[in-house]
Formats: structure tokens, C-alpha cells, sequence
């Protein structure tokens, strides 16, 4: 059986989930039932994220012990992940002992790329990174996506010599071995990258201290994306356990503010591991509210909750994964939102189950046989390159389709002359059909395709309340 890993980038716990948290579970989840339906062995990550400077400031802030306020808020992302769907099979916490012993013994093996030096320079708290003079001075010393003034640091450090790497991993890029998508991220990386100096990977304790020691010198604690990028393969049990079976990953999601640690930092560490690079490094667009970057600041922050609730899981999943761009920008309005709900979950497959369950009830039509469903090959073809979003599209084209051909074969004319053979082989026709667009359907909204399956299975038995109701 093929195995097939996906991962998922680990949120920093420093708040409750946002809308764009949902992206990476909903992205990943799809290809992970995708792969199951295909026959593969998924195994599927997630977790947090759950040291560094950003959570340690924020507990002491609130005046909690930073043990217990990442444990309160780690609970809010695997209850948010959970009600997601997201199936995953893993979870990981940063602080988790394990994971914290074998990131030393990662560190270890890197030491001969490591080496102790003074670090002179910026440093964003918001981005947990450090930044160069130049991006410094561009922004005029304030880190434009969290309006915060750079930190000046001068503090000796470890650093990673990036530069053993760079020319393996421009040519692991440019030759796809680890595939970036989309294409337009690829040529933003291997411009980073040539501009790229050696990174620092530690801070001194002096200050930070929540962070994993770095092994053989008490004065200095892990940066915290080395701890965070090393979850991928610790949670598979490196370096204790051969994860050859698992590593390397069919697809790692991210978020694209966050590629260039991907695509740079973790490449460079696998190598200096001797470790394969993940097939493929998928960066997804922001989500939006009405066109604005959403920040606690200007008060648009969607609450993924309430857009949860308002009208069940598939609908938000419905909503992220065909109305969001799987690779740029996207916005959410609630508009937006409710016209998707009405309009095309309510009324393109809402109804259509609803008609033809019923018109097959009252005529008692039965399937001859169970159907055999099969992926339409424009679909694979979409689904192979991650195009979701238009993966999506297409199957729901294909959901129109069949609400034309009702209105075209007008099964219910057919039923009110007579015409019996001819009605059953219409309707027949129609739900073998539907099916086989429902188990595409299925990685996408996976709850509302189970009720569909059931509706149609013998004996077929329309729903009692609406599969989307309407307000
Ligand atoms: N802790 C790091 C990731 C470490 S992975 C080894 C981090 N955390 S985060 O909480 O800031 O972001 C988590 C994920 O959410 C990232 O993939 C990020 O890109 C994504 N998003 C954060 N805001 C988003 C939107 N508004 N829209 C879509 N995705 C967004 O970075």
C-alpha cells in the first residue's frame, strides 16, 4: 500500500484560532481523504506551536505561567482542528518531551554546519525573525505586518551555515525534486535564497528562556523555527525510529508568509541531516475580510466559530475550499458566504437530492446493483497538481449538469404518462450519476456525502429536513 504523510504548518499559540488558521487542516484534509479514496495509507499531522519570545510575552502580559497558558490555548486549536474535520492521524506540541530531546539530537547531528558567532542586528517578535539592515531600513524600522518597532539584538548566537547548502537546494528547487507551488512562489524562493546569509538558529537565554536548550550550552535556547520545523519528522519518531516508511512527505501546506522558512531553512537543515525534501511544498494564500488583511487592530478578525455555526461544517469547508483560491488571496464577506450557502449548497445539491430522492421514493425506484464509483479524469488531473479550489469547480459543473439533464428528462412528466421503463431508466441514470459526483465531492464536504450515500442506499429515503436549510 502507498504511504502517503501530509503535514500541516503548527500555529502559535498565542491566541485563539482565526478564519485563516482553517486553511492548512482544510487544504491538507482534502488531499489526505483524496489519497485514502485512491488506496494510499495517510498519515496526517498537526499540532502547535508553543515556544518563543511572542507566547512567552503574551502569558507574562496576562500574568499566567507560560506552562499554563499554552496548555489552555492548545486545547482551543485541537477543539478548532477537530471541528474542522480535519482527519488527522498525529498531534504534536513543541513542548512535548519527546519532541524537545529529539530536536537536541537533531541539533546534534547538524553541529558540523553550526557554528557560534555575534549577532548584530533586527529582530521581529511578531514574525519570530530576524531581519536583514536593508529590510530594516526599508520598512523604516517597523515590521509592517505587525506594526511593531524591530528589536535590535546583540547577543552571540549559534547559526546555521545556509551557505554549505545553497547551490543543492537551488537545483532541488529548480529541478522540482521539491516541488513549490505555486510556480510564481518558486521564483520568489530562489531569489530569497540567493539573497539568503547564514541564519541564527539560537537566542541566548538572558532574552529567552522558553525554548529548548540547546544541548551542551546552558546559555543558549533554540530559535524557535528550528524546534518547530524539526515537528515534521519528530512526530514520526526521528531520529529514535527509521521514518523511511513516511519521510519524505507527500505535501507539506503552509501558509505563504511562512514559505521562505520552507523553503530555505528546513531544506538546509534536512539536507545537513541527510534526509530526503518533501516532494512537495504547497504555499496557500491569505484569507481576507472584505479585502483587508484581518488584524485585532482594525477589529476585522472573523471568528472561524461563528462561521462555523452558522450553518454547520460543510458549509465553511464548502466556502474555504472552493471560494478561496487554493494558491492566492481571498476574501470572506459574510455576504459572500450566505449567497454560497443559498444559492449553490442549498439550491444546486440541496434540492437535487431532495428531487430525486423523492421522485425515486414515490415510483419506487431501486439501484440494480451497488454503483462503482470512479474519479473523472479531468478531476484526478486537477487533484494531482492541488488544484483544489478548481477541482472543486469542476465537480460542481458537473452537479449543474445534472440539474439540467432533470429539467431536460423531465422524469416527472415521464411518471405522469405512464412511461415506467422509461422513468426508472431516467432516474437510475440520474442517481448512478449523482453518486459518482458525491464521492468526488466527498475529501470536500465529507459529512453532507455521507448523508447523501445513505439517502440512496435501499431502500432510498428522501431526508426529513432539508440537507441545507434555509433561514
Ligand atoms: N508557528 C508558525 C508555523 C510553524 S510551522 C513549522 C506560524 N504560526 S501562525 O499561527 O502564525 O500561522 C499558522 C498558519 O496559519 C500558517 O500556515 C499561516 O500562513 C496561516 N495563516 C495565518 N493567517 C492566515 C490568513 N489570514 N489566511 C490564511 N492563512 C493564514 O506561522
Amino acid at each position: 500500500m502507498n504511504k502517503t504523510y501530509v503535514t500541516t504548518a503548527i500555529p502559535y499559540v498565542n491566541g485563539v484560532p482565526h478564519v485563516g488558521h482553517a486553511m492548512d487542516y482544510c487544504l491538507a484534509d482534502v488531499y489526505a481523504r483524496y489519497r485514502r479514496l485512491a488506496g494510499d495509507e495517510v498519515r496526517f499531522q498537526a499540532g502547535v506551536d508553543e515556544h518563543g519570545n511572542k507566547i512567552y510575552q503574551k502569558a507574562e502580559e496576562l500574568g499566567i505561567p507560560v506552562e499554563t497558558y499554552v496548555d489552555g490555548n492548545t486545547e482551543k486549536f485541537k477543539e478548532f482542528i477537530a471541528k474542522l474535520g480535519a482527519s488527522y492521524t498525529d498531534f504534536i506540541r513543541t513542548t512535548d518531551e519527546v519532541h524537545e530531546r529529539r530536536c537536541q539530537e537533531i541539533w546534534r547531528r547538524l553541529s558540523d554546519h553550526i557554528y557560534k558567532a555575534k549577532y548584530e542586528g533586527w529582530y521581529c517578535s511578531g514574525c519570530e525573525r530576524f531581519v536583514t539592515q536593508k529590510e530594516c531600513d526599508d520598512n523604516g524600522g517597523i515590521c509592517p505586518d505587525h506594526q511593531k518597532p524591530y528589536e535590535k539584538l546583540e547577543e552571540e548566537n549559534y547559526y546555521l551555515r545556509i551557505s554549505d547548502f545553497k547551490d543543492k537546494i537551488r537545483v532541488a528547487i529548480e529541478s522540482d525534486e521539491m516541488l513549490i507551488l505555486p510556480e510564481f512562489r518558486k521564483k520568489e524562493m530562489l531569489k530569497l535564497l540567493e539573497e539568503s546569509p547564514d541564519v541564527s538558529v539560537s537566542r541566548s537565554t538572558e532574552h529567552l528562556t522558553w525554548g529548548v536548550p540547546v544541548p551542551g550550552d546552558n546559555s543558549q535556547v533554540m530559535y524557535v523555527w528550528i524546534d518547530a520545523l524539526s515537528n515534521y519528522i519528530t512526530i514520526l519518531g526521528y531520529p529514535d525510529e527509521d521514518i523511511s516508511e513516511w519521510w519524505p512527505a507527500a505535501a507539506q501546506f503552509v501558509g505563504k508568509d511562512i514559505l521562505r522558512f520552507h523553503a530555505i531553512i528546513w531544506p538546509a537543515m534536512l539536507m545537513g541531516l541527510g534526509l530526503p525534501l518533501p516532494k512537495v511544498m504547497l504555499s496557500h494564500g491569505f484569507i481576507l475580510a472584505d479585502g483587508q488583511k484581518m488584524s485585532k487592530s482594525i477589529g476585522n478578525v472573523v471568528d472561524p466559530i461563528e462561521v462555523l455555526e452558522r450553518h454547520g461544517l460543510d458549509a465553511f469547508r464548502y466556502y474555504f475550499l472552493r471560494h478561496a483560491d487554493t494558491f492566492v488571496d481571498s476574501d470572506f464577506t459574510w455576504e459572500k458566504f450566505e449567497n454560497a450557502y443559498n444559492n449553490e449548497l442549498a439550491n444546486d445539491l440541496g434540492n437535487l437530492v431532495q428531487r430525486l430522492a423523492t421522485l425515486a421514493k414515490k415510483n419506487e425506484i431501486k439501484l440494480e446493483s451497488e454503483p462503482e464509483f470512479k474519479f473523472d479524469d479531468e478531476y484526478v488531473r486537477l487533484m494531482d497538481k492541488f488544484e483544489f479550489s478548481k477541482a472543486f469547480d469542476y465537480v460542481w459543473e458537473r452537479v449543474q449538469d445534472l440539474n439540467k439533464r432533470i429539467d431536460e428528462e423531465k422524469p416527472w412528466s415521464l411518471a405522469k404518462n405512464g412511461e415506467m421503463k422509461k422513468l426508472e431508466k431516467c432516474l437510475r441514470g440520474l442517481i448512478v450519476d449523482l453518486l459518482n459526483v458525491n464521492y468526488m465531492l466527498s475529501p470536500f464536504i465529507p459529512d453532507t456525502t455521507e448523508k447523501i450515500f445513505e439517502v440512496f442506499a435501499d431502500p432510498i429515503t428522501p431526508p426529513e429536513t432539508p440537507l441545507f436549510p434555509k433561514d
